[in-house]
């Protein structure tokens, strides 16, 4: 049988994803040390760009749940040496009970998931990050209820964040204000599936209209380092601070998957205001994440 995925979010349906949102708030309340669904197992988690969220979150998981997890870098596997992916990907199935993967292209994980006789996790790529729409999901449920109908504010870049977002609007079901600036919107192929949930608007004030939820993100992800200047640049009308957050409801929350640049795509008095809810937002990577090993590995 070939085993499921999550390369990205549309490997779920609707109701999946809810969930697991559930689930995820279910197992943050009440946990149980003595449940232990994944005791012997092995996450094999391929790392080809730094975090700090995504490995300790995993690997606390794993913990958690009595398995454990074996951290890969490509500077010390054959990866990094330019062996095949499909044979990578076949030999550490072949040992393994699940892989996580970090790394540029899209496709390297769809390959991966192609190859693998495992579940195989997105842990980001250049075009999305599931895992952290999984945490952003279920800290919006924890403190406002359910997303549907709701309205999302995305300012900034139209990256790997703002694609999962896209996503996520499609299968919630709320609407997504977006404000990027010229030449860094959302790829079309993403804008074209969501139809009429997502919305581009000229300034970020506009965008923040009635919004229930503000979110940014890094100008310069990784691996755009060099565009940096470039980038502060074309950015600089594209932060979100108090104005942006007086635009949108009373009770409107923050957040940002973090690593974050206080003063660039978001002034400190916001990100460290009472509507910012980043640090429920980070620690629920690892209750989400737990959520979805459970998901991928236990027999139902
Ligand atoms: N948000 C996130 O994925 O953080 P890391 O890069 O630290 O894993
Ligand atoms: N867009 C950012 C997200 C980091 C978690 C990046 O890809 O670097």
């Amino acid at each position: 049988m070939n085993p499921r995925h999550f390369t990205s979010l549309l490997d779920l349906s609707s109701e999946e994803f809810r969930l697991l949102i559930n689930r995820a708030i279910e197992l943050k309340n009440h946990r149980d040390p003595d449940y232990q669904p994944l005791k012997g197992q092995l996450l094999a988690m391929i790392f080809e760009k730094s975090s700090t969220r995504t490995r300790i979150s995993f690997e606390t998981g794993m913990a958690h749940f009595g398995g454990s997890a074996s951290f890969l870098s490509p500077r010390d596997t054959q990866l990094g040496r330019g062996e095949p992916l499909q044979d990578s990907a076949k030999v550490i199935s072949s040992m393994v009970d699940c892989i996580m993967l970090r790394t540029d292209k899209h496709e390297t994980v769809t390959t991966f998931a192609q190859h693998s006789s495992v579940p195989v996790i997105n842990g980001l790529t250049d075009q999305q990050h599931p895992c952290q729409l999984l945490a952003d999901m279920q800290t919006y449920f924890e403190y406002r209820g359910d997303i549907k109908g709701k309205t999302v504010t995305w300012i900034g870049d139209g990256n790997n964040m703002c694609h999962s977002y896209i996503h996520a609007a499609m299968l919630l079901d709320f609407n997504l204000n977006i404000a990027c600036p010229p030449g860094y919107c959302p790829q079309q192929e993403f804008v074209e599936a969501a139809g009429e949930r997502v919305r581009f608007f000229n300034t970020a004030l506009d965008a923040a209209k009635n919004a229930d939820l503000c979110v940014t993100d890094v100008w310069a992800s990784m691996g755009q380092e060099e565009e940096q200047k470039l980038r502060e640049i074309a950015f600089k009308d594209y932060q979100i601070n108090a104005e942006i957050m007086n635009a949108a409801h009373n009770d409107a929350l923050f957040m940002h998957c973090l690593p974050a640049h206080r003063g660039e795509e978001v002034t400190a008095e916001v990100i460290d205001g009472t509507q910012s809810v980043i640090f429920a937002e980070a620690e629920n990577r690892l209750h989400a994440q737990k959520a979805l090993l459970e998901f991928l590995l236990c027999k139902k």
